[in-house]
């Protein structure tokens, strides 16, 4: 499997000869290093949450590739409104796709859509567990810490990309409490100095997940890993 991290929460997973990216907030993104054009034929999207540093250009990649986004069932709803095809999921449940299984995770946090003067209710925001080929990614959306983080402990899971950027999300201490809960095998810190207002102090954060025993691997737009 190989992931390969688009800065603030966009992640790109390519496996079993599949390809599925999650939050794809590229236009518009400071920290990724290439355009929606340049994004290879994408097969899943996962969508987290509403808000449009996750939706992001969700709507042209399912149209451009006859992708199948994956999401809460009402922000699918919407999303079918705008003419993509999508499969709808909720909060623990799980369902095996061609390239793996993927399950969506609480989180908390807020899931609204604006347009013009309408604000339209984008169901709970979620995280998702997908496990392929064998590896098992975690991918916390956007969440303060939960007690139920401590329930992916048994998940044994190879990769974990958590927020860090604090006053939307986890902060720095919130997210080390967060990988003593799951004790991924790999942490990646997301969601942060993509602007001033959740700025974080990284080096902080990955010497703190080193003393747990876990490794802290620090990824810029554009970095890729093979797990
Ligand atoms: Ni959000
Ligand atoms: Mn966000």
């Amino acid at each position: 499997m190989n992931v390969k991290y688009l800065g603030h929460s966009v992640v790109l997973i390519e496996s079993k000869g599949k390809r599925l990216i999650i939050d794809p907030f590229i236009s518009g993104n400071p920290q990724s290093p290439i355009s929606v054009k340049e994004l290879p034929k994408i097969d899943y999207v996962v969508v987290t949450h509403g808000h449009g540093d996750h939706v992001g250009d969700t709507v042209e990649i399912a149209k451009r590739d006859s992708a199948i986004v994956i999401s809460n069932f009402e922000l699918c709803n919407y999303l079918q409104s705008k003419g993509v095809q999508t499969h709808p999921m909720h909060i623990g449940g799980a369902f095996t796709f061609d390239i793996g299984r993927i399950k969506l995770t609480p989180a908390f946090h807020g899931s609204s859509i604006s347009e013009g003067d309408q604000i339209i209710y984008a169901g709970m925001p979620a995280g998702v567990l997908i496990d392929s080929d064998g590896k098992k990614v975690y991918h916390a959306g956007d969440t303060g810490l939960t007690v139920e983080m401590q329930l992916l402990k048994d998940e044994q899971v190879d990769i974990a990309f958590l927020p860090i950027g604090g006053n939307f999300v986890m902060d720095e201490r919130d997210a080390i409490r967060a990988v003593k809960f799951i004790l991924p095998k790999k942490v990646v810190p997301i969601h942060y100095n993509t602007w001033d207002i959740i700025k974080a102090d990284v080096e902080y954060f990955k010497n703190e997940v080193e003393k747990i025993g876990v490794q802290c691997v620090v990824m810029k737009g554009g970095d890729t890993l093979e797990i």
